[in-house]
């Protein structure tokens, strides 16, 4: 499959390949860390991504054979000041809200540790899938801090606040397989077949209405935003989409015994 790099960036790769976007934290010497420049990079990605038409979905995954994402940048914390650090974490959630909405899915490829900021990226994305040598956690404790990037919400929303309180209070990490048993991961593949699972389940989502997906997003978001009633959500989407010339096709094929042909509006 022929790639097409996006642009020049320092600290990730941005390719375009057919209608998937691949971010790739690109980093491997630090682990993928996240330092300022990177989430700046990440940022123009987004523009980026948001801007292109007829995508199907994103992966997100780290360079090199260690590492997801291992955090934020340890060395950028030494001397903030509390307005700062309290910007650089509504910065980083904003980052993360962006992925999290984002119409398309975004599926994290996780090839090794996601730790810290690296379990909040992978977090942020719709669907998780790991190699065997993928490891989470949320270690910020044993450096005094506690997760800024969303961590100490999502790990709630997706293994219950028990686990959770566990995993940000003892920092421990936990295993793929641990993680898959906990719903924090949906596969754990081979290394070789990590892209190609994502790619898979991307190819399979674009198969479906493009609006009904944006909409499927759009209202699991709203379970977990105090300023939406998720129902209500669901009722004005569900509504919404039979303005759609897809909802005709959709049922016409059924009907017809034949494949939908959605074109997204
Ligand atoms: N921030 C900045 N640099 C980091 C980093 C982070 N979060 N995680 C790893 N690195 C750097 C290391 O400093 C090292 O750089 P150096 O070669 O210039 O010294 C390099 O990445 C390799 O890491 P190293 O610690 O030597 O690898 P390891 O295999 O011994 O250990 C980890 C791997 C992931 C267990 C270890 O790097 C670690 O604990 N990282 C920090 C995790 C963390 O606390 N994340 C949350 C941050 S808020």
């Amino acid at each position: 499959m022929r790639k097409k790099l996006y642009m020049a960036f320092e600290n990730i790769l941005l390719t375009f390949s057919e209608d998937i976007a691949t971010l790739t934290i690109n980093r491997p010497d630090k682990l993928n860390a996240l330092n300022q420049a990177t989430l700046k990079e990440i940022s123009e990605a987004l523009d980026a991504i948001e801007q292109t038409q007829g995508l199907k979905g994103v992966i997100v995954t780290g360079s090199g054979d260690k590492a997801f994402v291992a955090g934020a940048d340890i060395s950028e914390f030494q001397g903030l000041s509390v307005d700062a650090s309290e910007e650089l974490a509504r910065n980083g959630q904003q980052l993360f809200f962006r992925i999290e909405r984002l119409s398309v899915p975004v599926i994290a490829c996780v090839n090794g540790f996601a730790l810290g900021g690296g379990c909040e990226l992978a977090m942020a994305c719709h669907i998780r899938i790991g190699t065997e040598k993928a490891k989470f956690g949320q270690p910020e404790v044993n450096l005094g801090i506690i997760p800024g990037y969303g961590g100490t919400q999502r790990l709630i929303q997706y293994i219950g606040k028990g686990k959770a309180l566990e995993l940000l209070m003892t920092a421990d990490m936990i295993d793929a397989t641990t993680a898959l048993n906990l719903g924090l991961l949906n596969h754990v593949v081979a290394q070789e077949e990590l892209l190609e699972k994502a790619a898979t389940i991307i190819a399979k989502i674009g198969t479906k209405g493009p609006l009904a997906i944006a909409a499927v997003i759009r209202c699991a978001n709203a379970f977990f935003d105090e300023t939406k009633d998720g129902f209500s959500e669901e009722a004005k989407a569900f509504g919404g989409l039979f303005t759609s010339t897809d909802v005709i096709e959709g049922t016409s094929a059924f009907l017809e015994k034949r494949k939908a042909n959605f074109k997204g509006v």
